[in-house]
Formats: C-alpha cells, structure tokens, sequence
C-alpha cells in the first residue's frame, strides 16, 4: 500500500493504490484548503484550483495531469515555478509513495516568479 506524507502536519497514511489524493487528505483529518475555501470549493470536480499541493517527492507515483488540470493550473499564478510538483489534490490518484505539502504559499519574489 502506498503511503501519504504529509509534510506540514507531519502525518503519514498508508491508502490503497489508485486513491484520490483530496479524499484521503481529508479522511486522515488533513486540512487541505486555505481559509474560506475549506467551505467554498468545488469539492472535487477540479474547477476551483483550491486543493493545490506540492508533490515534494513522489511524483512519478501519481496519476499524470489530465487536461482540466493542466488547464486549471495553468491560469493560476502560484502555478509559476512549480510546474514540476504542484498538482490539484481533487485529481490525483496515489500509486506510491509520495510527501505532499498542503496549502503551498505562493513565492511573489522567487527567481523564476518574472522570468
Ligand atoms: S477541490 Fe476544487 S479543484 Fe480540487
């Protein structure tokens, strides 16, 4: 069975292989959404982006980006720079291990932020 980390709470879970990362998160108690959006979401159908997380290590473990996904991500600025491990919770399926960090804050100053 693959196992969540979860960086920020410093929680791991073992789930079955497939899972949805959003429901897993929120079945272990993790609090996956930012502020008002633990109440204003689309709960799950991939529209409102507020399920974002970082995939820290293990991507190669989950699902590969569908094309709502990429395109909900791709309009949003935190999107900018993590590219490469930022993935919307509500449409990821574990398949190994992976650490995951919940509510990423996003870098305004980072190097590749105006590149
Ligand atoms: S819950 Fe809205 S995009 Fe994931």
């Amino acid at each position: 069975m693959p196992t969540i980390t979860f960086t920020n709470e410093k929680k791991e879970i073992q789930v079955p292989e497939g899972a949805n990362l959003r429901k897993e998160a929120l079945r272990a108690g993790v609090a996956l959404y930012p502020g008002i959006h633990k109440v204003a979401n689309c709960h799950g159908f991939g529209t409102c982006g507020s399920c974002r997380v970082l995939i820290t290590k293990g991507m190669e473990n989950t699902s590969k980006k569908g094309i709502l996904e990429a395109a909900r991500l791709g309009v949003s600025l935190a999107y900018i720079g993590n590219e490469d491990t930022m993935r919307l919770a509500c449409q990821t399926k574990v398949k190994g291990d992976i650490s995951v960090t919940t509510c990423p804050a996003m870098n305004l100053y980072g190097e590749n932020f105006f590149s």
